[in-house]
């Protein structure tokens, strides 16, 4: 099949590769012409595991083009990808003039029939509105096309491998004819696929998002809770997950959700609610959960040295998760701004996010270029990131480093075990600290029976 696919950002040019990948001929489009070229010359603009390898593969053998001009790239397309960015307005709502301008740009080209399927996470009725558009701006009356809503699921990191192994493929559309040609296309991913209208589609892909936004800021109020009655959290989870009807994903405790997805899609979810006059109180307090918890290492600091003022601090790990420079809505932003003005010394390390953190994080900070740098003298450690560097760095050399270490775990990483055997102060999230080789609840329930 012909394929063409507009925008080159995460979710365009993985969809892009791996289609072309599984044998279609593809065509990428990006009005960034820099872009274009970087991709021509066979590197990847984004940091994406295995990504460059299936770029510079499928160009090879001639199954990958890059173009910055809709007139080459739209050609005999028999279908069109829309992969533009949706970003959040000021007001959470989303941002389609991206959406619009490809849209219009798809309506001033085609010349043949052809399928235009939705990739972007567009609010439920987008896919109607861009029909009218191409209906009214289509400059050619004799070709016909058919919408389609085919939202994507994936994890930065992991998205190539969840492009050939994900869960299911929706596809949205009001034509049979259509759906199945979409069906078709996707049929060697080997995926169970469902069908379903566009609307519907739509709002999958929201409803996925929040709900999984939803079991994080669940299982980090349980964890919350698990402190203040001294249970563990990462066993209650544990258990909790054994239920299949709870499911053992995402009940990791920690210091809230970021990304690119979850923030922006639970905030455009809440707006698009509010515009249909439905209150969602429930995605609201989600929402305000995952603000409050970005600031629960800094509290536990401050009520630890009572002033953060003067102490210098060792953030290690920046990205919003691992496997990503992505720092798009990071923890480390809300945590590292924080403790800058609370008049602490920040020395900083991440294996990859650096260069964008430096964009983004107060240039009060110092940026190390390993672990043992970012700890050396540090009076304590912050986690943020569970980068398999910093899960399996030897805790020794945090000793060695600092003489008497103090480590606040925001993801729950480190090994407890030997954390205890080394006499490390510990904080993480949902269990008891560790302090002077002893476990301390946070409040112990007291005994306020009679004695029989
Ligand atoms: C997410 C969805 O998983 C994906 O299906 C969607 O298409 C895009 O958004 P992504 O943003 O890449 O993918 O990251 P994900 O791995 O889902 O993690 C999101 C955030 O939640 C990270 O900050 C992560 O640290 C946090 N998280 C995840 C937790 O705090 N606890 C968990 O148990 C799981």
């Amino acid at each position: 099949m012909r394929i063409s696919v507009i925008g080159t950002g995460y979710v365009g040019l993985v969809t892009g590769v791996c289609l072309a990948e599984i044998g279609h001929i593809v065509t990428c489009i990006d009005i960034d012409a820099l872009k274009i070229n970087l991709l021509r010359s066979g590197k990847s603009p984004i940091y994406e595991p295995g990504l460059e390898e299936l770029i510079v593969k499928n160009m090879a053998e001639g199954r990958l083009h890059f173009t910055n001009q809709y007139n080459e790239g739209l050609i005999r397309a028999e279908v069109i990808y829309i992969a533009v960015g949706t970003p959040s307005n000021e007001d959470g709502t989303a941002d389609l003039s991206a959406l619009e301008d490809a849209a219009i740009a798809i309506a001033d080209q085609i010349s043949n029939d052809v399928v235009i399927v939705t990739k972007s996470t567009v609010p439920i009725g987008t896919g109607d509105r861009l029909k009218a558009i191409i209906e009214y701006n289509k400059s050619n009356d004799s070709v016909s096309f058919e919408m389609v809503s085919n939202p994507e699921f994936l994890r930065e990191g992991s998205a190539i491998n969840d492009t050939f192994y994900g869960d299911r493929i929706i596809i949205g559309s009001d034509s049979v004819k259509a759906a199945e040609m979409i069906e078709e296309i996707n049929k060697p991913f080997q995926i169970p696929i469902y069908k379903t209208s566009i609307r519907s589609a739509e709002m999958i892909k929201y409803a996925s998002n929040a709900f999984l936004a939803t079991k994080i800021s669940f299982i980090n109020e349980i964890s919350n809770l698990c402190e203040k009655l001294d249970a563990d959290i990462t066993e209650v989870a544990q258990g909790m997950g054994m239920d299949k009807r709870i499911g053992a994903h995402f009940l990791n405790a920690g210091i809230g959700y970021g990304g690119s997805c979850f923030p922006k899609d639970t905030n455009a979810l809440m707006q698009i609610a509010g515009n249909a006059n439905h209150d969602f109180e429930l995605l609201r307090s989600v929402i305000e959960v995952n603000k409050k918890q970005q600031n629960i290492l800094t509290e536990k600091a401050k009520r630890r040295f009572g002033s953060l003022e003067g102490l210098k601090i060792a953030v290690l790990g920046l990205a919003f998760k691992p496997n990503t420079d992505d720092m798009r809505e990071a923890a480390s932003l809300t945590v590292v701004t924080d403790l800058i003005k609370s008049g602490a010394v920040v020395s900083a390390y991440d294996p990859i996010a650096i260069d964008n953190a430096r964009k983004l994080l107060p240039e009060e900070v110092e940026f190390l270029s390993n672990i043992e740098d970012a700890i050396q003298d540090a009076d304590c450690v912050f986690i943020l990131t569970e980068w398999p560097e910093i899960v399996n760095f030897d805790l020794e050399l945090y000793v060695s480093k600092m003489g008497k270490p103090v480590i606040f775990d925001g993801r729950n990483c480190l090994d407890m075990t030997k954390i205890q055997e080394l006499k490390i102060e510990y904080h993480s999230v949902g269990r008891s600290s560790i302090y002077l080789n002893h476990s301390y609840p946070v409040s112990p329930l007291p005994f306020q029976g009679n004695k029989k």
